[in-house]
């Protein structure tokens, strides 16, 4: 089904999403998100893709946030279920079950941010600025940034960040861990479709039990999280891939991972 305010295009196994709505900074409305939500699962379940580029359309913005015309009208039910249906569009993205890159083209504020965070990693270009400003609007982040800014750079830095509201720019938000590395600013997508192309051809069940393993464990007891690892790691020892992977490096050639 084509989207109004997103663009999807495939180049091989990678997928770039790019949230369209340059006029408002790429601002996510309530269409966006569903529209999101439904292209993320298309791309979790086509076996065709194996990493996702998430970006946004024009010079500015990655995203500006959540659309503030239709935050200015929320009631308490209403704005619970935004905040949750934000939540669940997020969650999605960040156990897609395979590597999701943020690259960062500008603002990621508020919802952007959180939507950088869901991302597996991130690449930003040196003039992004990113935050969470929502203290500015009397309100507070509410696609989980609370908790996945405090897990991403520690308690100290995300209370700053989120009680201040003042964004910062891509070098320090690589300094503190938020991004992983930072680009110029033209070299963007280059750089992002590099690192897709670089993980398009690693095992993709491996790489989704390294996403859930990490993504699950780091809320798990560690002695738990260790036996669920090990579990992981039984699973993916049943695999095609492990078979050829451990027989290319004992035959000094470089694998081919098909996916099974
Ligand atoms: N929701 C709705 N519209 C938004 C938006 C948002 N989150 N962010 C930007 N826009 C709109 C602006 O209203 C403006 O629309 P207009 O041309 O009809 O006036 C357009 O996008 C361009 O933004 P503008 O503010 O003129 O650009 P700027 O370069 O002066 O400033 C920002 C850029 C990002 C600093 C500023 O737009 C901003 O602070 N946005 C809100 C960020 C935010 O609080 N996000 C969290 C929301 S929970």
């Amino acid at each position: 089904m084509p989207f109004d305010n997103l663009l999807l295009e495939r180049d091989g196994a990678v997928a770039i999403l790019t949230v369209n709505r340059p006029k408002v900074l790429n601002a996510l409305n309530a269409a966006t998100l569903d529209e999101l939500r439904r292209a993320v699962l298309e791309l979790k379940h086509d076996d065709g893709v194996r990493v996702v580029i998430v970006t946004g359309a024009g010079e500015k913005s990655f995203i500006a946030g959540a659309d503030i015309n239709e935050l200015a009208v929320q009631t308490p039910t209403s704005g619970r279920e935004h905040a949750l249906r934000g939540q669940h569009v997020l969650d999605l993205i960040e156990n897609l079950g395979k590597p999701v890159i943020a690259a960062i083209n500008g603002y990621a504020l508020g919802g952007g941010c959180e939507l950088a965070m869901a991302c597996t990693l991130r690449i930003a270009a040196d003039a992004a600025r990113i935050g969470q400003p929502e203290i500015n609007l009397g309100i507070l982040p509410g696609y989980a940034g609370t908790q996945r800014l405090a897990r991403l750079v520690g308690k100290g830095r995300a209370l700053e960040l989120v009680l201040t509201g003042a964004p910062i720019g891509a070098a320090e938000a690589e300094r503190i861990g938020l991004v992983n590395r930072v680009v110029p600013a033209a070299e963007l997508m280059t750089e992002a479709r590099k690192l897709a192309a670089a993980l398009v051809t690693n095992a993709p069940i491996a790489m989704r039990y390294i996403i859930n393993a990490i993504n699950k464990g780091l809320e798990m007891p560690f002695a738990e999280a260790c036996v669920f690892e090990a579990t992981l790691f039984g699973l993916v020892a049943s695999t095609d891939d492990m078979r050829e992977g451990t027989r290319a490096f004992l035959e000094k050639r470089k694998a081919v991972f098909k996916g099974g």
